[in-house]
């Protein structure tokens, strides 16, 4: 009898434990995350069966509605946001009765314990175990108040014993602290009311599928692992890229976070991790946790000097973006007009391990560039001899893997060919997989990361030692960032960055695939 092999990427992450009754609060209930974000996927948990069937969703927040007035609210954001539209289906109909609204201030003790009865007074409706799970939606300047008043109404208690018991579970949103010292400070609130396997902070990168499935490409397949190492691999590129600018109420965040804090210190070094890191022993929590935070270990803290030859900062000017005007970052209403924060960086990092001594790995984020794009690309190195260079024009002949992370997700080895016709020449030609056509539809972010919070799962998740590490090597930039230059809209962000590429096999910043909208145009 033949039996297939295992894939350890399904065996260790869909598999999810049975999901037990429990009731969802979310603070900062009327807020854009829980209206494009958490709503609908909650409603499409539900609609593919993956809540439990007996729950109820408490949305707290400051302005007055009654269930039945939120409730309507709530329909018109999954009309708007949710990738399945519910009409007024039947489906939705079920759903929003699980929805109920509790006024309060994220500061009062006293509008917590008015919380905490309300729940228990649905425990005892619905018939629900006292299964707590509370998401933070909210902005970090209320973050103290509201665990102080969470632990202080004990909606939510300490669990030190791991019990198999009712649980208590916070879900936290980034921003994890500004620097090195604040997010010490917060994750020393957090641990000093709640136990670290009660937390569940969030990066909704970790809950794309296209970002697990660099796990499983490295570690469900055998082929290649002998590459994936200096002796190869010739230098790692990471790009995060956005087509829009910072306009409207977001920028007042944006400018006191800047692209490292916004990016960098969380998606784009949880991607390098990914990319980089040793294989785990196995898919669980604690073992991923652990070669995460072995490979930052790995990269040296640079010191000032350092931070001035492999960093560079930028902010858009005007300009205009496939062919749209837009203003420049300082023209933007809700940033000063003297601002330094960069909207684009770029950085050089090293990786000081056996594997991959000597191999430079780069990263690049920002705002209003040429196109919308997550990529991860490993470039190998030329072979020793190049047989089948063009004499007239000699090309760098690579071979390189495209990690397709955001739209159009997939993966593209782009390999040498030989040019048809006379003459021994190659020109590069791309094996091209797309997730979706391979693979059906992907589930979202969230409902991927609130389905594993449910379950208990922590394994998608940054874990305490990782938001250290990470502002451990971003804090000397963050203290002594260096100049900000300009760079145009609609580009790929500023010339000056192209120092930190210059010398290395390609030469360059390697363009990330344009959306396929784009490329059709
Ligand atoms: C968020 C950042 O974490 O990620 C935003 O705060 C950014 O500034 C967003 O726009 C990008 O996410 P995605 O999934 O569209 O790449």
């Amino acid at each position: 009898m033949s039996t297939t092999p295992a894939n350890p990427l399904r065996e260790g992450m869909s598999s999810r434990r049975p999901v037990e009754p429990a009731t969802i609060v979310v603070l900062g209930a009327t807020g854009d995350l829980a209206k494009r974000k958490l709503l609908p996927a909650l409603y499409n948990l539900a609609r593919e069966g993956h809540l439990p069937a007996r729950y109820a969703v408490i949305c707290f927040a400051r302005r007055p509605y009654t269930d039945e007035a939120f409730r309507a609210e709530a329909e018109q954001a999954l009309n708007e946001f949710s990738r399945e539209r519910p009409g007024s289906s039947e489906e939705a109909r079920a759903f929003l009765e699980h929805i109920y609204y509790q006024q309060g201030n994220l500061d009062s003790v006293e509008h917590f314990e008015g919380l905490k009865a309300r729940t228990e007074s649905l425990e005892a409706q619905l018939g629900l175990p006292p299964n707590r799970l509370v998401y933070f939606a909210i902005a970090p300047e209320f973050f103290n108040d509201a665990i102080r008043c969470l632990e202080a109404s004990r909606l939510v208690v300490r669990d030190t014993l791991h019990r198999s018991g009712p649980y208590g579970r916070l879900v936290v949103e980034k921003p994890f602290g500004n620097d090195l010292e604040s997010a010490r400070a917060l994750n020393a609130e957090i641990l000093s009311r709640y136990d670290e396997a009660q937390i569940f902070r969030i990066d909704h990168y970790l809950g794309k599928e296209t970002v697990q499935n660099l796990l499983a490409f490295r570690f469900a397949n055998s082929i290649f692992e002998p590459l994936w190492s200096s002796r190869y691999v010739e230098s790692v590129q990471i790009t995060v890229a956005e087509d829009v600018g910072m306009p409207g109420r977001r920028a007042q965040y944006f400018d006191k976070a800047g692209i490292l804090r916004d990016i960098v210190q969380n998606h784009a070094l949880q991607l390098l991790c990914l990319t980089a890191m040793e294989p785990p022993a196995s898919l669980d929590a604690e073992a991923l946790r652990d070669e995460k935070v072995r490979l930052l270990r790995a990269i040296p803290v640079p010191d000032a000097d350092a931070v001035a030859r492999t960093t560079v900062r930028a902010q858009y000017g005007p300009g205009n973006i496939g062919g749209k005007t837009v203003p420049g970052y300082l023209e933007e209403e809700l940033v000063p007009q003297d601002s330094t924060t960069e909207t684009y960086a770029a950085l050089r990092l090293e990786v000081r391990n056996w594997r991959w001594a000597g191999v430079p790995f780069f990263i690049r984020a920002g705002k209003a560039l040429a196109h919308k794009a997550t990529e991860a690309v490993v470039e190998l190195n030329q072979p020793p001899r190049l047989l089948f260079a063009d004499p007239k024009t000699p090309q760098p002949a690579t071979n390189r893997l495209r990690f397709r992370l955001g739209q159009d997700p997939g993966v593209t080895l782009t390999v040498q060919a030989k040019r048809p016709g006379e003459g021994m020449v190659s020109e590069p030609v791309d094996l091209n997989v797309d997730f979706g056509r391979a693979l059906g539809p992907l589930p979202l972010p969230y409902e991927r990361l609130l389905g594993d919070a449910l379950a208990g799962d922590n394994t998608m998740f940054a874990s305490e030692e990782f938001v250290e590490h990470t502002w451990t090597i971003l804090d000397p930039l963050l203290r002594d960032p260096g100049p900000v230059h300009v760079y145009e809209p609609g580009t790929m962000g500023p010339k000056e960055a192209d120092r930190l590429v210059a010398g290395t096999c390609c030469s360059g910043w390697i363009e990330p695939l344009a959306p396929p909208s784009d490329r059709s145009a």
